[in-house]
């Protein structure tokens, strides 16, 4: 098991029906109905391909289920509660949120590989609100994972960078110093971005 995915599975409120679109593999739904921690899977994958892989893994469990399809299409409205979406970049991420119906309630538990800050700001521009942050940690990659739902939020630039609550999280300094470093590049050139880590780096040194 995956770091990652273990991160992920322990944000999973117990009991409910989870859709993990973009499930490929389906570790995630396995582990998941192992534990009994969700009453049924729905493994979702716009390719057949990376679905017959699900299939394969989770075959002849009596509460998986199998669709392929793009994004939240592949659902019906008000299906499933908890919506993961972990492994894909947080364009598409966002394209999935701005082209899908899901329940008003779903809690959705989403993992971008690149894009974050894109992803965050599309949240805040389109009515949602980031609940709950973790990161975790594989070989030398960081991912952060976040528990969003429909509601309010306003991010400021430190934020959009760095999440909004992982800037004030002792356990999130590590991945905060790593993500000033990469940002240093980018921000070389970009006043905004850079006056953004500036702040932020400030704020990490006080908080330490
Ligand atoms: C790298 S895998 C991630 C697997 C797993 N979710 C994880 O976090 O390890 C990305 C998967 O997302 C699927 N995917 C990409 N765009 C999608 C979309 N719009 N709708 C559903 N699945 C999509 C791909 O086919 C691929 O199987």
């Amino acid at each position: 098991m995956e770091d990652r995915l273990r991160v992920v599975a322990d944000m999973v409120p117990p009991g409910g029906v989870l859709a993990d679109i973009g499930t490929d593999h389906g570790i995630l739904p396995e582990l998941l109905l192992k534990e009994g921690r969700v009453q049924k899977a729905i493994c979702c994958d716009i390719s057949e391909a990376s679905l017959s892989k699900a299939r394969r893994r989770l075959a002849g469990h009596p509460n998986a289920e199998f669709r392929c399809g793009d994004g939240l299409a592949a659902l019906k409205p008000g299906e499933a509660d908890i919506i993961v979406m972990t492994g894909m970049g947080g364009h598409t991420i966002a394209d999935i949120l701005r082209h899908g119906k899901a329940s008003d309630d779903a809690l959705f538990i989403l993992g971008a590989h690149s894009g974050l800050p894109a992803l965050r700001r599309f949240l805040m521009e389109n009515g949602y609100a980031i609940e709950s942050e973790r990161v975790a940690r594989e070989k030398r990659r960081y991912y952060v994972i976040m528990g969003v739902r429909r509601g309010a939020m306003i991010l400021d630039a430190r934020q959009l960078l760095m999440g909004r609550f992982l800037p004030e999280r002792e356990d999130a300094k590590d991945y905060l110093w790593h993500l000033c470093h990469i940002l240093e590049k980018g921000a070389r050139y970009d006043p905004k971005k850079r006056a953004a880590l500036y702040r932020a780096k400030e704020a990490l040194r006080e908080n330490s």
